[in-house]
């Protein structure tokens, strides 16, 4: 399974150096099995010794250049960094990126080999709209995105179920999985308010690889527990 963490604009580069440590230490301790990746912030981005997989929540299409505010491929290779967070709510939403500047920014760092983390997910009105709507704007989500690249994974982000308490049911889960499977063979993890108490029951469930984790996650003891969940139904 895969275990994902996304820590948004939290952590400081201490804070993240302590956390990763934490987990690695907890995962050598208990023999994890499981694939455990860390999005820290930007400035928290560092090369750690360490079997967790350090991912990138952003960069730009590019190597480097004129675009003030990013960062591209060369501040990611500096830290052997091979994994980014591409789609996620919070960039499309509040930072405005549309599918085309999606698009493009999967398909640079695909080119050059990265496993990408590509997030889709609908926004509340579109799943008061009905199964039907909900799913043509699902479907446009995977607009250009290569769905058969080999270091493709995808997590399922009900936009109203982020930092909200909120989560679909178990059954919608399961049966939106089942349907998103149908688009593309790549492990699909579930994100949105993923907690200890109820991790273990969504990692349970059909077609669900994995999980992407923001809130409950920066506490690195709820997080183990979940990468431990995993394990454990993993054997
Ligand atoms: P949440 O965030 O766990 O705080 O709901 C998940 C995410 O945004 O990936």
């Amino acid at each position: 399974m895969i275990i994902a963490a996304n820590l948004k604009t939290n952590l400081t580069r201490k804070e993240t150096k302590a956390y990763v440590e934490e987990l690695d230490n907890y995962m050598k301790k208990n023999s994890i099995a499981q694939e455990v990746l860390v999005f820290p912030a930007m400035s928290s981005l560092d090369t750690f010794d360490s079997s967790v997989v350090i991912g990138a929540q952003n960069a730009y299409a590019t190597k480097e250049g004129a675009f003030t505010g990013e960062i591209g491929e060369v501040h990611l290779e500096e830290f052997g960094i091979k994994t980014i967070l591409i789609g996620h709510s919070e960039r499309r939403h509040i930072l405005g990126e549309t599918q085309e500047m999606l698009v493009e920014k999967f398909n640079y760092y695909k080119e050059l080999g990265y496993k990408i983390l590509y997030c889709v997910g609908e926004p509340l009105e579109k799943r008061e709209a009905g199964k039907e709507e909900m799913m043509e704007y699902i479907q446009a989500q995977y607009e250009g995105i290569d769905t058969e690249y080999e270091k493709l994974i995808i997590a399922y982000e009900p936009v109203w179920a982020i930092g909200t308490g909120l989560t679909p049911t178990l059954q919608d889960i399961e049966e939106i999985h089942t349907a998103l499977k149908e688009k593309s063979k790549a492990p699909l993890l579930y994100g949105g308010s993923v907690k200890v108490t109820n991790a273990k029951e969504v990692l349970a469930l059909k077609n669900v690889d994995g999980v992407l984790v923001g809130s409950a996650a920066l506490y690195a003891e709820h997080f183990c527990s979940m990468i431990g969940f995993a394990e454990e139904l993993q054997n």
